[in-house]
C-alpha cells in the first residue's frame, strides 16, 4: 500500500501507482516552534503484574496471606514422609488492624533432617542469581512451647537443592519482626524456585507478614528491581503519569488508589483489590512513586482519584465530592510540602524530607465513561480548589480531542487535555498525517497520555487479543513509530506522550492487556520492538521543530535540530515491506559534513522479542557517507531509521 502524503491518497490500488521521484524535504532555515522538553515520558499502572511481580522487587507473593480470605493461595505445605505440618490461614491472630490475617504453620512431626514448613512459590519463581544477598523479614510469634530456631531457605522447587539458607530464634508469643540475610554462592540463574520457612521440631508459629528482596535499585530498601529499572532510564523519560489508568480509579470508590494507605511500613499497609483482578500489595505506594521519579530523573505527572470508579458510579459534586477533593489537596501537600506542614512531616517521617518537584495534576482518567456526565462539575471543584491553593500547578483534564466537544470541559480551561490512542497500525498509519494539523494551536496543551498501535485482529481490550503473545512485534512499531514522528512534528502543541501499558509479566496468568512495552518473567526482561522505537526517540530530540514534506512517498517523518550543535536530527518511517530510495533535501543549510550517523530499527513485519529472543529486533547504529543537503537515502523495508546530520 502506498500513501502519496502530498496528496493524501491512501488505496490499496495505489501499489500500481510508481513513486517517480520520492522526496522528503527538510525547512531547516528557521524553526517552525520548539520541541517539547518533557515530550517523552513514561505511564504506569498496576496491570499485568506491573509492580507486584514486576518493578517492585519483593518475591513473595501474597506476603501477608490476604490475597484470598479462605485459602493461603502460592503457599504450599513442606513435609515428608517423616515430617507433618498444616497451615491454615488465621483471622484470630492478625499482627494488627491492617494485617487482618496471619498464617498459622502447626508442626506436629519434625527433626533435623525432616524438617517441616511452609514455602512460597513467588511470582511464577523464586529469581536465584549467584553470589547474591537476599533480605528475609518475617514477623511472627509462637505458641508458648516454641522459640526456634526456623530456618528459611531459597531452594529447587523440587526441594532437592538449597541455594541459601539461614536460621533465627528467639520467637515468644508476641509478634516480632526477623531480619535473616540469605546468600546464594556459584549458582547457574533460575527461577525454578521456592521459598521456604521450615522448622525441626514440632511447634505452632503465626506469620503475619513474610518480605523477601533481592538487590534493588540504588539499594532501596522496599525498592526497584534492577533490571526494569535499567531499561527504563534508558529511555530517557521525562515524567512519570502515575497511578493510572484505571489502576487510580478502581472498580468502586472503595477500591480506588488510596494514596494514605499505601504509604507508611509494609506492615501498615493492608493492600487493595485492584481493578484488572488480582490484588496489590501497595509495596509500591505513593512515596515509592515518587522515589521512582527521583531515581529516573523525571517529573511526576500525579492523577489523583476524581470522583469516577470503573463499575459506573461516581460521587455527586458539591458536598458528595468536597472529602476526595480535600483528599486530592492532602496528596499535593504530601508530595510537595515543607516538613513544618502535616503531609509534609508526614512525608518526612516515611524517610524523605524533601519535597517533590510537581507541576502536573491530572483530575481522574478517561472520564467520558461517566454516563452521569458529572465530569464537568467535578472536574471544576478540583480545578478551583487546586489554583486557589497550587496557582502554579497545570491541571489536566482526562477528556481531550478524541471525544467530541460536547463532552469536553468547558465551565474551566484546563491547562492541558489528555487523549488516548490504542489504534490498529493501519489507523496509525492512515491518521498519522493529519494528526493535530487542525487543532487550534491556541487551545490547552495536549497530553497524548496512553497510546499504542497493536497489529492483531482484536484490540487490546478484547479478550482474544490474550492469545497473542503479550508483547507487540515490528509491524506495530512502524504503527508506533508514524503516531510518534505525528507527535513530534507538532510538540509545541502535543507537550506530553507516553506509551501504555508499560510493563508485563508475561507468564500465561499474570496478564490482562497486550500489546505492552517491556516484558519480563521472574529472571529475565526485555524490549518490545516499540520499546526500542521510542528509545531512538526519546535520546534523539533537538529542541527545535523543522518542517518537512513528504512527496511521492510512504515514508512518514519528523525533523528537529539542536540549536547548540547545530545537529539536524531527521526520524523516517517506511511502513512498506520494499526498501525506498528516498531524495533527502534540507532547505537552509550550507553544507553539512559528509559523514552523519543512522540509528535503524528493521527485520520482518512479525519479527519480535521474547524472554529467549530479547534483541531480535534492535537498533543498529551505522555511519552514512555521501551526505549533502541533498542527498538520497534508502531506507530498509519496514523500518524505523533516525538520522543525524551535522549542519555546517
Ligand atoms: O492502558 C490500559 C488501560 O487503557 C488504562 O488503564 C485505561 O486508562 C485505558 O482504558
Amino acid at each position: 500500500m502506498k500513501i502519496i502524503s502530498s496528496l493524501l491518497i491512501y488505496t490499496t490500488t495505489a501499489l500500481s501507482c510508481v513513486a517517480a521521484n520520492p522526496t522528503f524535504t527538510v525547512d531547516a532555515s528557521h524553526p517552525a516552534g520548539k520541541v517539547s522538553p518533557t515530550l517523552y515520558g513514561l505511564m504506569t499502572e498496576e496491570i499485568n503484574h506491573s509492580y507486584d511481580g514486576g518493578l517492585y522487587a519483593e518475591l513473595i507473593q501474597n506476603r501477608a496471606f490476604l490475597d484470598n480470605a479462605t485459602t493461603p493461595v502460592h503457599w504450599s505445605v513442606v513435609n515428608d514422609n517423616d515430617a507433618a505440618a498444616t497451615i491454615a490461614l488465621d483471622p484470630t491472630n492478625s499482627f494488627n488492624d491492617k494485617l487482618t490475617t496471619s498464617l498459622r504453620l502447626t508442626v506436629a512431626k519434625a527433626a533435623r533432617n525432616h524438617p517441616a514448613g511452609v514455602a512460597n512459590s513467588g511470582y511464577w519463581g523464586i529469581p536465584v542469581q549467584p553470589k547474591t544477598s537476599y533480605r528475609a523479614s518475617i514477623l511472627a510469634r509462637a505458641d508458648s512451647n516454641f522459640s526456634g530456631p526456623v530456618t528459611v531457605s531459597i531452594m529447587s522447587d523440587d526441594g532437592r537443592t538449597v541455594y541459601a539458607t539461614g536460621k533465627f530464634s528467639g520467637l515468644t508469643m508476641d509478634w516480632k519482626k526477623f531480619e535473616v540475610t540469605l546468600k546464594t554462592g556459584k549458582v547457574v540463574p533460575t527461577a525454578k524456585a521456592r521459598f521456604a520457612i521450615t522448622l525441626d521440631q514440632p511447634g505452632t508459629v503465626w506469620f503475619g507478614l513474610v518480605s523477601l528482596f533481592p538487590p534493588t535499585w540504588n539499594d532501596q530498601p522496599n525498592g526497584f528491581r534492577k533490571d526494569l529499572m535499567q531499561m527504563l532510564v534508558d529511555l530517557n523519560p521525562k515524567f512519570l503519569r502515575f497511578p493510572g489508568g484505571n489502576y487510580v480509579e478502581g472498580d468502586t470508590i472503595e477500591t480506588r488508589f488510596e494514596w494514605k494507605k499505601t504509604i507508611g511500613p509494609i506492615e501498615e499497609r493492608h493492600g487493595h483489590q485492584c481493578p484488572w483482578g488480582y490484588r496489590s500489595t501497595d509495596g509500591m505506594g505513593l512515596l515509592e512513586f515518587l522515589e521512582w521519579c527521583e531515581d529516573m530523573k523525571a517529573e511526576p505527572v500525579l492523577a489523583v482519584y476524581a470522583g469516577y470508579s470503573l463499575k459506573g458510579m461516581h460521587v455527586n459534586p458539591g458536598a458528595d465530592l468536597e472529602p476526595f477533593v480535600q483528599e486530592a489537596l492532602e496528596e499535593i501537600e504530601y508530595v510537595t510540602g515543607d516538613t513544618n506542614i502535616p503531609w509534609g512531616a508526614q512525608r518526612a517521617k516515611d524517610g524523605h524530607p524533601a519535597p517533590f518537584k510537581l507541576n502536573y495534576v491530572e483530575i481522574g482518567n478517561e472520564d467520558w465513561f461517566d454516563k452521569s456526565k458529572s465530569y464537568e462539575a467535578r472536574f471544576a471543584q478540583f480545578y478551583d480548589a487546586i489554583k486557589a491553593r497550587y496557582p502554579q500547578l497545570k491541571v489536566i483534564s482526562t477528556i481531550g480531542n478524541d471525544q467530541p466537544e460536547t463532552a469536553h470541559v468547558h465551565s474551566r480551561k484546563p491547562d492541558m487535555t489528555d487523549e488516548h490512542y490504542y489504534r490498529s497500525v493501519d489507523e496509525f498509519i492512515r491518521m498519522s498525517p493529519e494528526y493535530a494539523r487542525q487543532y487550534d494551536h491556541h487551545s490547552p496543551e495536549i497530553f497524548v497520555g496512553e497510546w499504542a498501535a497493536y497489529e492483531t485482529s482484536f484490540p487490546p481490550w478484547n479478550k482474544r487479543s490474550q492469545n497473542e503473545p503479550p508483547t507487540p512485534n515490528l509491524k506495530a512499531a512502524i504503527g508506533d513509530g508514524v503516531f510518534m514522528v505525528a507527535m513530534e512534528r507538532n510538540s509545541d502543541l502535543i507537550r506530553m506522550q507516553c506509551y501504555a501499558p508499560l510493563f508485563v509479566n508475561v507468564n500465561p496468568g499474570a496478564r490482562q492487556w497486550r500489546p505492552d512495552l517491556i516484558g519480563y518473567d521472574a529472571i529475565s526482561a526485555y524490549g518490545s520492538p516499540s520499546y526500542y522505537a521510542i528509545q531512538m526517540f526519546s535520546r534523539n530530540t533537538g529542541d527545535e521543530i523543522l518542517s518537512t514534506q513528504g512527496s511521492e512517498t510512504s515514508i512518514q517523518g519528523s525533523a528537529t535540530r539542536d540549536s547548540r550543535t547545530g545537529e539536524i536530527i531527521i526520524k523516517l518511517v517506511n511502513p512498506q515491506a520494499t526498501a525506498e530510495t528516498l531524495k533527502i533535501d534540507i532547505k537552509g543549510i550550507a553544507s553539512v559534513a559528509s559523514k552523519a550517523g543512522a540509528i535503524i530499527l528493521t527485520g520482518n513485519l512479525d519479527d519480535s522479542n521474547s524472554i529467549t529472543q530479547p534483541r531480535k529486533v534492535a537498533p543498529v547504529t551505522t555511519t552514512v557517507r555521501g551526505v549533502k543537503p541533498g542527498f538520497t537515502y534508502t531506507l530498509p523495508p519496514t523500518s524505523i531509521v533516525v538520522l543525524k546530520l551535522k549542519a555546517r
